[in-house]
């Protein structure tokens, strides 16, 4: 049986996709549909969600995109490894300054993430875009500025979760079998307590 923390492990951002296997628009409802219900500061619900699937439009979007600085070698992905879909999350500045939207913002992502991976999709987040370019390339309106974007498709890499190497080295990397490998903490580095009393 499957748990929340074993979904929360399979939840890995994926940068190479299948790029012959569509999405459709209502699974991108779906997603942000249940984004719809996490929490936001004051519940003044600033997100709003642009959800892409056109092929045209997709291919309009993915040089705007940064992929993985950690791998400078890697070109990102191919034609045939570009995701099939996007949901781009906006912030509404006319209902909370854009300063105070960061973490409204990383919440519903990671709702998405979590419920893209249910549905065994890949998807990654990218915070490192040409926001003015993204912002013509969507047409947005001035009160809506692009907060983050999720690239998502059916998954082509496997990701292993790892220890960090020596020296405590957290960057990802790729190993010789081509698999995308994450370094994460161990909970004894993570937990921090001291007698308050
Ligand atoms: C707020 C945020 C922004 C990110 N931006 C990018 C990005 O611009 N490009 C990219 O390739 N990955 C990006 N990532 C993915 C991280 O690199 C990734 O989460 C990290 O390497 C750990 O891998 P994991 O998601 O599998 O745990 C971002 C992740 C987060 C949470």
């Amino acid at each position: 049986m499957s748990s929340f923390s074993d979904l929360v492990k399979k939840s890995r951002s994926i940068r190479r996709f299948d790029a012959t296997r569509s999405i459709s628009r209502d699974t991108l409802l779906s997603l942000i549909d249940t984004a719809r219900f996490a929490p936001t500061g004051a519940n003044k619900q600033p997100l709003r969600f642009f959800p892409i699937t056109d092929r045209d439009a997709c291919d309009k979007l993915f040089p705007l995109l940064h992929w993985a600085m950690a791998l400078p070698d890697w070109k990102g992905p191919t034609t045939d490894e570009r995701p099939t879909a996007y949901i781009i999350i906006l912030a509404d500045t006319e209902i909370v300054p854009e300063q105070r939207i960061a973490m409204d913002v990383g919440i519903a992502a990671q709702t998405i993430a979590l419920a893209a991976a249910e549905m065994d999709l890949g998807c990654c987040m990218l915070g490192a875009f040409k926001k003015d370019d993204v912002t013509s390339c969507l047409k947005l309106p001035e009160a809506l500025v692009p907060e983050l974007v999720i690239a998502i498709g059916a998954k082509g890499e496997t990701v292993h979760l790892v220890e960090p190497r020596k020296g405590n080295d957290l960057r990802y990397y790729r190993d010789e079998q081509d698999a995308h490998c994450v370094p994460k903490r161990p909970l004894s580095e993570l937990v921090f307590e001291q007698d308050i009393l």
